[in-house]
């Protein structure tokens, strides 16, 4: 089938412009095998994060017909689907189907589909996403937890940082401060976390700061 990807490219400092390529892909192909596509056979220039091309790594996060989502999870013709299903004004229900690529969200473009994430990763290390054992007895061996206590992690353990919904969230939109809604996730998988000693001491600084320095030098 033949498809057009529109998509929004940019360098640091420079206004977005959008590049539309025309290409010949399969309805089961992902997002990330046509963006590969137009790297590989028509423009080496178009930038983009990618690794396990398995879902697991969430290097490949983009926005993908306006919303953020892994490139190789969503596929042509499920994307195709949804659009059909939100018409825009003045499309042509016959013409060639459309995929809008765009960078993700709340972080600054460096090129193309690659943003800057040191924000992200900063609010992360701000609320201490480690494990502690001050203050506690050491075992010789592992940390061992019941089934019950592992399940409570099971939800925001499974979260890979892909930056979705960082890119997605309006309070971080209006407000810098905010650490986003990953760093809260992984708040709470810490405090959750039965094998943690500094539970008090984190609940504390959370409701303090968002920068919580002191937590961060007792966990090290
Ligand atoms: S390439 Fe790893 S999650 Fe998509």
């Amino acid at each position: 089938m033949e498809v057009l990807f529109k998509v929004i490219r940019q360098t640091e400092n420079s206004s977005p412009v959008v590049q539309i390529y025309r290409l010949e892909a399969e309805p089961g192909n992902t997002i990330l095998d046509c963006l590969n596509q137009i790297k590989w056979e028509q423009d080496g220039t178009l930038a983009y994060r990618k690794n396990c091309r398995n879902t697991i790594c969430g290097s490949c996060a983009i926005r993908i017909n306006g919303r953020s989502a892994l490139a190789c999870k969503e596929n042509l013709k499920s994307e195709i689907e949804r659009r059909e299903n939100i018409p825009e004004p003045g499309s042509n229900a016959s013409s060639i189907p459309e995929i809008t690529i765009a960078p993700l969200g709340n972080m600054p473009v460096i090129k193309d589909l690659v943003v800057d994430m040191s924000s992200f990763w900063d609010n992360l290390e701000a609320i201490a996403p480690y494990v502690s054992t001050s203050g506690r007895q050491v075992p010789e061996r592992e940390f061992l937890q019941t089934p019950q206590e592992r399940s409570l992690l099971d939800q925001t353990g499974n979260c890979i940082m892909c930056g979705a919904c960082y890119s997605e969230c309006n309070a971080r939109e209006v407000n810098s401060d905010f650490v986003g809604p990953h760093a809260l996730a992984k708040a709470y998988r810490m405090v959750a976390d039965s094998r943690d000693g500094l539970n008090e001491n984190r609940l504390e600084n959370y409701n303090y700061d968002t920068k919580c320095d002191s937590l961060l030098s007792e966990s090290r």
